[in-house]
């Protein structure tokens, strides 16, 4: 079997375009959703992603800020920055950028972002109410990506075993819940694997849908995949090779090429799931937009 290849570019931007149409719908009654990102030192890939994060809210046709700190910001610099967006009647969405350097406290950060701004779904108020399934929370922008590719492409969830590799906050507990609940895109039985469980392979093995976000470069390899599972790869890993011009490429968590001659369907890496996840945080940013009324 050779696997259907899940293209996140298009889907990502079929949701964007979606976006795009309902934020003209509220520019004709004069609102206009903002998001704001703030990022902390000069990290090139999380500048990469933040002016990329920037780009699709104009594109869109947001508002857009890009708060930049040194990696020597105090925290009470950037508590006082999240304080003056909570307040910020034209910024409907933020995010703050992570990792943040040692020195700084995570989740003292993400604690003082106003729940009903938390577009990344980080906040514990946001975290509690995705668990419970309430509607008004904002589902973290990669697992609910994934749940979208699933969804749009016709891979059916309900009823079917959903093993995700990854027991992170930002992707694999997120990810379980959704699968979870009774909605579409749910209604699976979900099995969360990690570093310490018991013969993961053969946990793999049992799968309808293999969600991967170990952050471990072409971890899954062919003897771990039903034949006909479905197959998606949240990782992107620089693995060294002098043959690229760059010195390396990026590989997902997912051994590609083996895999997709035994599942249904794959995420390729790049191109898979990086692209549908700025489409989500414009989604939850025209949400944030909407419950917010102005
Ligand atoms: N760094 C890597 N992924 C993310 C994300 O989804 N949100 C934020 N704020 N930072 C990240």
């Amino acid at each position: 079997m050779t696997a259907r290849i899940l293209d996140g570019v298009r889907i990502g931007k079929e949701i964007r375009g979606e976006v795009a149409a309902a934020v003209a719908r509220m520019a004709g009654k004069g609102r206009k959703p903002g998001l704001a990102v703030v990022i902390v030192g000069d990290d090139p890939a999380s500048r990469v992603y933040v002016r990329s994060k920037g780009r699709a809210c104009l594109e869109a046709g947001m508002h857009s800020e890009t708060v930049e700190y040194p990696a020597t910001v105090t925290q009470d610099e950037l508590l006082a920055q999240i304080d003056r967006l909570n307040a910020d009647p034209a910024i409907h969405g933020m995010l703050v950028q992570l990792p943040l350097p040692k020195h700084i406290d995570t989740d003292a950060v993400l604690r003082r972002i106003d729940p009903a701004k938390d577009v990344d779904g980080f906040h514990p108020v946001n975290v509690g109410k995705l668990v419970i399934g309430d509607p008004t929370a904002f589902r973290p922008a990669t697992p609910y990506g994934v749940q979208q590719m699933l969804i749009r492409e016709g891979i059916e969830t309900k009823g079917a075993h959903a093993v995700i590799i990854g027991r992170s906050t930002i992707v694999g507990k997120p990810m379980a819940g959704l699968l979870l609940h009774d909605a579409p895109g749910g209604n699976a039985t979900v099995t969360v694997c990690h570093s310490r469980s018991r013969d993961l392979p053969s946990i793999a093995r049992t799968a309808d849908i293999l969600v991967v976000a170990i952050g471990k470069p072409e971890f899954v390899t062919a003897d771990m995949v039903r034949p006909g599972a479905v197959v998606i790869d949240v990782g992107i890993n620089r693995v060294n090779d002098a043959s690229h011009p760059k010195g390396y490429r990026l590989v997902g968590d997912v051994a590609y090429a083996p895999v997709a001659e035994v599942a249904s369907a794959i995420t390729p890496v790049p191109g898979g799931v990086g692209p549908m996840t700025i489409a989500m945080l414009l989604r939850n940013t025209l949400q944030a937009a909407e419950q917010a009324g102005r």
